[in-house]
């Protein structure tokens, strides 16, 4: 279990927050497979305070996600807190504050791994959520902005000190983007100067990687973002692990079930032509490793409607079905 304010979750597995991914159908799906708290893609906090109807429709969620954490990304304190509120109104049980993002973009606002640069902004930003906020509130930091400037406790204190109620640290600079490997040294160096908890993230690409890193960091909960999008079923692998089951790969028959319920969600939300596009860079994932998938990627990245995407995995499937028997 790990608890972050008042909120208790049922375990301490985490998906990370990733644009582009972490949608409802997603979210829905890696929660079945035993992730304990699942996040929204980061959200424009200007997008949200200033009504944008694109904005909003990245709030929709369902029960059966919860408990739910809406990751929000600005500058501006008072638009950071109307966001925050929104976010509340709309069912959200966590609020979490970026401030890794080094996308251009969105940095030369001020807002995401800029803010590391920034540390009256951190404290000002963190007060004003809190004040505005009822649910507890998290923060999600890099080890700094670049290497001559690790400021990553000092952001965590501060964090704390302005009512955070857990931090999430993505061990690397932000000038590296994803470059180089997650140094958990940050993690550990985060966990020893605060009270709050401390979730590592970075590089678990396997399930033993997150025992790994609780025992070596000692945080208290982990977060996993690109090895779930390339295998969704490393919580439930995590899981087992800890109650000392050794792990299994899904069989095929629950990978065909898994890339079509996926598909199904995606459908509902999105509509079957985009949901068919949305699949294609999925597919990639769900199938990487698998038999004889040379063709079947190259086929899938051609796709334009749902009938094609169902008929091109029914077919690779059902051949590596056959094999197997
Ligand atoms: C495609 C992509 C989108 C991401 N979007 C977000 C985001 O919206 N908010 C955020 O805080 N981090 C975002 N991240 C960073 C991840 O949440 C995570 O911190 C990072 O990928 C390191 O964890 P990992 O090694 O488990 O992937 C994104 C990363 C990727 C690769």
């Amino acid at each position: 279990m790990l608890q972050i304010g008042n909120l208790k979750i049922a375990n301490p597995l985490i998906m990370a927050p990733m644009a582009g991914y972490t949608n409802l159908p997603f979210r829905l799906m890696v929660k079945k497979l035993g992730a304990g708290l699942v996040t929204t893609e980061m959200i424009s906090a200007m997008g949200l305070a200033l009504g944008q109807k694109k904005t909003l429709q990245y709030l929709k969620s369902h029960p059966s996600e919860r408990p739910l954490s809406v990751q929000i990304f600005g500058s501006r304190p008072e638009v950071m807190a109307r966001a925050a509120q929104l976010a509340v109104e709309a069912g959200a049980d966590l609020v979490d504050i970026n401030m890794g993002c080094p996308v251009k973009k969105v940095v030369r606002t001020g807002a995401g791994a800029s803010l590391l640069r920034d540390l009256q902004g951190v404290e000002q930003v963190v007060k004003a959520v809190r004040l505005a906020c009822s649910v507890p509130l998290t923060v999600k930091i890099r080890a700094g902005w670049s290497p001559d400037a690790p400021v990553a406790c000092e952001v965590a204190r501060i964090a704390e000190d302005s009512g955070a109620d857990a931090v999430t640290v993505h061990p690397r600079f932000a000038s590296q983007g994803f470059s180089g490997l997650a140094d958990w040294g940050w993690i550990s160096r985060v966990k020893e100067r605060v009270k709050i908890p401390v979730i590592g993230n970075g590089d678990i690409f396997e399930p033993h990687a997150a025992l790994e890193m609780r025992k070596r960091t000692g945080c208290d909960g982990v977060m996993i973002g690109r090895g779930a999008l390339k295998n969704p079923w490393i919580f439930r692998q995590i899981l087992g692990l800890e109650k000392g089951v050794p792990f299994a790969e899904p069989d095929l028959s629950e990978r065909r079930s898994f890339i079509m319920e996926h598909f199904q969600f995606l459908s509902e939300t999105a509509g079957e032509h985009k949901a068919a596009l949305g699949m294609r860079s999925l597919m990639l994932f769900y199938t990487k490793g698998l038999r004889n998938c040379a063709r079947f990627r190259e086929s899938i990245t051609k796709i334009r409607d749902a009938q094609s995407l169902i008929a091109i995995v029914d077919h690779y499937l059902s051949s590596l079905e056959m094999e197997t028997f």
